[in-house]
């Protein structure tokens, strides 16, 4: 589709400097701030909720990339005013159809996400209503993994589905994202890429971003 767009994810920043980490990520030319939400009963982790998306709305006008890990989703999205999209795990809500509705009607963009384990074939019925398919392609919960090639097969597939079906939803991947891994992503039909530790860890913030976009 478009310009590669670049998510450099909050969860791996020093959480005692998220005002630091937006200032970086604005420096490095990313498009996009990936915010991981975890309850430590989805995934076995915890990370923040939608306070640190108030405080952060006022530091900055960069696009909110929420991403829910977190069981009742539903319960939660009314909370993140402060996002420009909200994505939260089909394995945690029955009523996918109905919560993709509701978001848009916040009048945000509604996503969709993956663990490895589930079937791109199981979101079929809710592509139509879908603004953003986030493919997980490490098992969710922390940062700092290897990318599980097989999820990338997912993300051809789903590609495949938006052109037959003449769909607009931008395909996300997250987890193991790199300058090595990168171009797999985006060979495969990714839009976006979502990085945590590789920004993080990059010593020249905008030169990563460079190389993520095969730039
Ligand atoms: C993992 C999160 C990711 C994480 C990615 O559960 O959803 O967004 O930050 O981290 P890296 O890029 O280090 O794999
Ligand atoms: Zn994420």
């Amino acid at each position: 589709m478009g310009k590669i767009i670049i998510a450099p994810s909050l969860l791996s920043a020093d959480f005692a400097d998220f005002g630091g980490a937006l200032a970086e990520i604005a420096q490095s030319g990313a498009e996009w701030v990936h915010l991981d939400v975890m309850d430590g009963q989805f995934v076995p982790n915890l990370t923040f909720g939608p306070k640190l998306a108030d405080d952060l709305r006022r530091r900055s006008s960069a696009f909110f990339d929420v991403h829910l890990m977190v069981e009742s989703p539903h319960r939660l999205v009314p909370a993140f005013a402060a996002a420009d999209a909200i994505t939260f795990h089909l394995e945690a809500a029955p009523h996918a159809h109905r919560l993709l509705q509701e978001i848009r009607r916040m009048g945000k963009k509604a996503g969709v996400s993956i663990v490895p384990s589930t079937p791109a074939s199981a979101l079929s019925e809710i592509l139509p209503y879908t603004d953003l398919v986030l493919v997980m392609t490490v098992n969710p919960g922390f940062g700092g993994q290897e990318l599980i090639p097989e999820c990338l097969e997912k993300v051809r597939y789903l590609a495949e589905k938006r052109q037959k079906y003449g769909l607009g939803f931008l395909i996300s991947v997250d987890g193991g994202i790199h300058k090595e891994t990168a171009a797999a992503a985006v060979a495969a039909g990714a839009d976006v890429l979502v990085a945590g530790s590789a920004f993080f860890n990059a010593p020249d913030k905008a030169e990563l971003v460079r190389q993520l976009r095969g730039m």
